[in-house]
């Protein structure tokens, strides 16, 4: 079982909600063979409609599995949470940084000294300190839906589990283990990474939390430890960064030592990971920042003073560079932003600002020094760190990242069209892969079902019928289309974005639905159902747009890797004037290009800004010169 939950949260708030549905079978069929026709060769599309409709007939596979899935949810608080935890993230054999870890970048900072950075990092720690204690208490205010459907409650328990998981790495799947435990046996300590080493900080003396004055001194203390170049240890931290099948075997490896079963489980134990990093020595530019929160730089840089596996990982870089990284599969991008901007008011940090000045205080108690975590090597540890250190530097060189930042307008100007934000950027996204490729491919956007008990998220595709007719008319050489038509085709293409929205924020989209029903047929033995095994299916699955909103109201961005080689991960943050795109891919596939992606983009949201700027002038010209259009002159309305 690789979902572990210690204890059962009290769940309180959760129960009062609706458990997530299973949508009627037709109705997922026929959504994913309308979602799939366009996409696929016409000869294809016949044999997936034949399979399909054979699942789906009356008597047939679908039917039993259907059913067993409706008592499946009966029986369980979330049908899906387990299978789709495992299929998104336990299952994955690929490293975590870049491929699954998504990070929330900030502005960079100014630090005058290393002091000043410690400053920032005891703040930020003290800060942490006092969210878990409001989660462990369960006072975090209830969130609710705002956007389509606003004003429904969202179910929290994605926020008990900030500081509490920790991923472990398997053979063949990873499991994630929740304590769960009472607030009084919360965890005490934080680790600290500083030079590649670890060090155990205990945030408790004598039953009191420490103070940010003592907890910067302990900072200063690990500080000197770590340049203690005599004790320095090999960098165990790169393991981690590693697939996670070569990270377990090696985790089999180094548990063989008790000295490393005791690090290990101190840093399994713990509260979050701070990260101390030492100047990158490239220029700060948002897209470098991002570079560096993805993957600490790589061996020479950062990239083994972390521990990817721990949930919450805050990078605090000596040269100002600043963020977090989470591991994704114990919550997802929204309670991340809800906790880094809880923190990033808590320090009162602007973008030219460090924290403001620390509280003097009279009672600071002289502490024992954090402990160095200690590790015991032999030569084929010492070969697994070599290993990793290598296949952490291809990943570092693969990587093509661009963080573009578009000014011209934000979601204002959108509502102002009276359309969905998030529906229009969608099909810009849309319209850009269109004008790199000439055709559109299977689309992620996650969808929040938080609407329900234990929900996590859904799939919107995007790659609509609808917005493939609108991005044809808009790049369409021979100019046939009128603006009128291109026109009627954009707004065809929000409604099915925004109709599709709806339905997976209500629990009724089919990824989910399809999984379940796939896990199911394994779960009763049953051969891989045909409509599993087909080429539709599977190229289906393929995200090679893997999109996402992470709206924040503080200045700051999320950003994330692709998840196949020949995709592109586009995360956005949309704000009233302006528009936050995070468009990642990898160099070494030739298909794709960051950069040429983004400047499609870039001329996709002019070209829908121009054409909705025509259509409403011309408009108004039509209501002006309409009949009446004198006297509505006249009333002045
Ligand atoms: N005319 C004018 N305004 C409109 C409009 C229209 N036709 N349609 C929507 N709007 C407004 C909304 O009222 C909302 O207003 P607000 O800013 O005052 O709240 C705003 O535009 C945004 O709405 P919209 O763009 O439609 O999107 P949304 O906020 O409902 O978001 C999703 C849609 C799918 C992104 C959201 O439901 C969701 O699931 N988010 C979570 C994604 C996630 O999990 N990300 C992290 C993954 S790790």
């Amino acid at each position: 079982m690789p979902i572990m939950e210690k204890e059962a949260a009290s769940g309180r708030d959760s129960k009062m909600l609706p458990k997530v549905p299973v949508p009627p079978l037709k109705q997922t069929l026929d959504t994913y063979l309308k979602c799939v026709q366009h996409l696929v060769k016409e000869e294809q599309f016949k044999k997936t409609k034949a399979i399909v409709e054979k699942f789906g007939a009356p008597g047939g596979v679908g039917e039993v599995l259907q059913k067993k899935l409706s008592e499946r949810r009966d029986k369980t608080t979330n049908w899906v949470y387990d299978y789709w935890l495992e299929d998104m993230y336990l299952n994955n054999r690929l490293a975590l940084p870049v491929n699954s870890s998504p990070v929330m970048v900030f502005p960079k900072q100014t630090f005058r000294d290393r002091k000043d950075a410690l400053r920032f990092a005891a703040r930020l720690i003290r800060g942490v300190l006092d969210y878990a204690v409001l989660i462990d208490a369960r006072a975090l205010p209830v969130d609710f839906a705002r956007g389509q459907l606003a004003g429904t409650p969202l179910c929290m328990e994605q926020y008990y589990r900030l500081f509490n998981s920790y991923r472990y790495p398997g053979l063949k799947t990873d499991t994630l283990e929740v304590q769960m435990n009472a607030a009084s046996s919360a965890p005490q300590h934080i680790i600290v990474a500083c030079k590649n080493q670890f060090f155990v900080l205990d945030v408790v003396a004598n039953s009191k939390q420490l103070i940010e004055t003592e907890i910067l001194s302990q900072l200063e203390k690990i500080m000197t430890m770590a340049e203690n170049a005599a004790e320095r240890l090999p960098p165990f931290g790169i393991l981690t960064t590693d697939g996670r099948t070569e990270w377990a075997q090696a985790r089999d490896a180094l548990t063989k030592d008790q000295t490393n079963r005791d690090s290990l489980a101190l840093i399994e134990s713990s509260l979050c990971v701070v990260c101390l990093d030492e100047p990158s020595g490239l220029d700060p530019r948002d897209t470098n920042r991002s570079l560096l929160m993805l993957h600490g730089g790589g061996r020479e840089k950062n990239g083994a003073n972390r521990w990817y596996d721990k949930s919450m990982q805050f990078v605090v870089g000596m040269d100002g560079i600043c963020g977090f990284v989470c591991e994704h599969s114990a919550f997802e991008g929204i309670v991340m932003v809800q906790c880094s901007e809880y923190l990033m008011k808590y320090m009162q940090v602007g973008p030219t600002g460090s924290p403001s000045k620390m509280a003097k205080a009279s009672t600071v108690r002289e502490l024992p020094p954090p402990r160095r975590l200690l590790w015991k090597c032999n030569p084929h540890i010492q070969g697994l760190l070599a290993a990793s250190g290598d296949r952490l530097q291809k990943l570092v060189n693969n990587l093509d990242m661009d963080v573009f930042k578009f000014n011209v307008y934000g979601k204002e100007f959108i509502k102002k069209q009276k359309m969905s934000p998030d529906a229009f950027i969608q099909v810009a996204l849309q319209l850009a892969f269109y004008k790199c490729n000439r055709r559109l491919v299977a689309t992620y956007e996650s969808a929040s079902i938080r609407r329900f008990q234990q929900g996590r998220v859904d799939n919107i595709r995007s790659a609509t019928l609808e917005a493939l007719a609108f991005v044809m008319s808009m790049t369409d050489e021979r100019a046939t289309f009128s603006d009128l038509e291109k026109m009627r085709r954009l707004i065809d293409a929000i409604n099915a974005q925004t109709n599709y929205t709806i339905k997976a924020i209500t629990g009724l989209a089919i990824d989910n639905h399809l999984l379940g029903l796939l896990r199911i047929a394994k779960e009763l033995n049953m051969q891989k159902p045909e409509i599993f095994c087909d080429e539709t299916y599977l190229a289906s699955n393929q995200f090679i747009l893997s999109t996402s909103q992470v709206p924040t109201t503080v200045e700051m961005f999320c950003c994330y890797g692709p998840v196949v080689p020949n995709g592109y991960g586009a995360c956005y943050n949309p704000q009233s004037d302006h528009i936050i795109f995070c468009v990642s891919s990898f160099w070494e596939n030739t298909g794709t290009s960051s950069a040429v992606f983004v400047k499609a983009l870039n001329e996709s949201l002019l070209e829908l800004r121009d054409l909705c700027s025509r259509s409403s002038a011309a408009a108004t010209k039509r209501a002006d010169s309409g009949p009446g259009a004198g006297q509505r002159h006249k009333s002045g309305k």
